[in-house]
């Protein structure tokens, strides 16, 4: 496992999410509310569509196309709840928030 830096805490606070791009992976931090930060892909499974363009309530990622929920703890779909986001893992180094990318592909769903 090799982790890559993608950002420090300061770049993601409480009820954010933030876009980058990691080892050629498009990816959307997220800080859910009471500060858990997870990474996904930043990709909608259903159509493509940049992640970081949609909303997020700190509980839930909303795409902004057909708004597909998910779930920002676990990436799971809510709505609907037969698709899923694929989670990266992440490490926390002091200030810095590492992702690992190596054999994580994005997921996609039925249409
Ligand atoms: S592209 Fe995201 S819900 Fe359709």
């Amino acid at each position: 496992m090799s982790f890559t830096k993608v950002c420090t805490l300061d770049d993601v606070w409480e009820g954010e999410m933030e876009p980058f791009t990691v080892n050629g992976h498009e990816i959307v931090l997220v800080c859910a509310e009471g500060g858990e930060i997870s990474a996904f892909q930043g990709v909608c499974p259903h159509q493509d569509i940049a992640l970081s363009e949609g909303t997020f309530d700190g509980k839930k990622l909303i795409c902004r196309a057909h708004l597909w929920q998910f779930d920002a703890g676990t990436g799971k779909g809510i709505n609907p709840d037969d698709c899923a986001l694929a989670v990266y893992p992440i490490r926390i180094d002091g200030e810095d928030i590492l992702v690992e990318t190596e054999g994580v592909e994005p997921l996609f769903a039925h249409s």
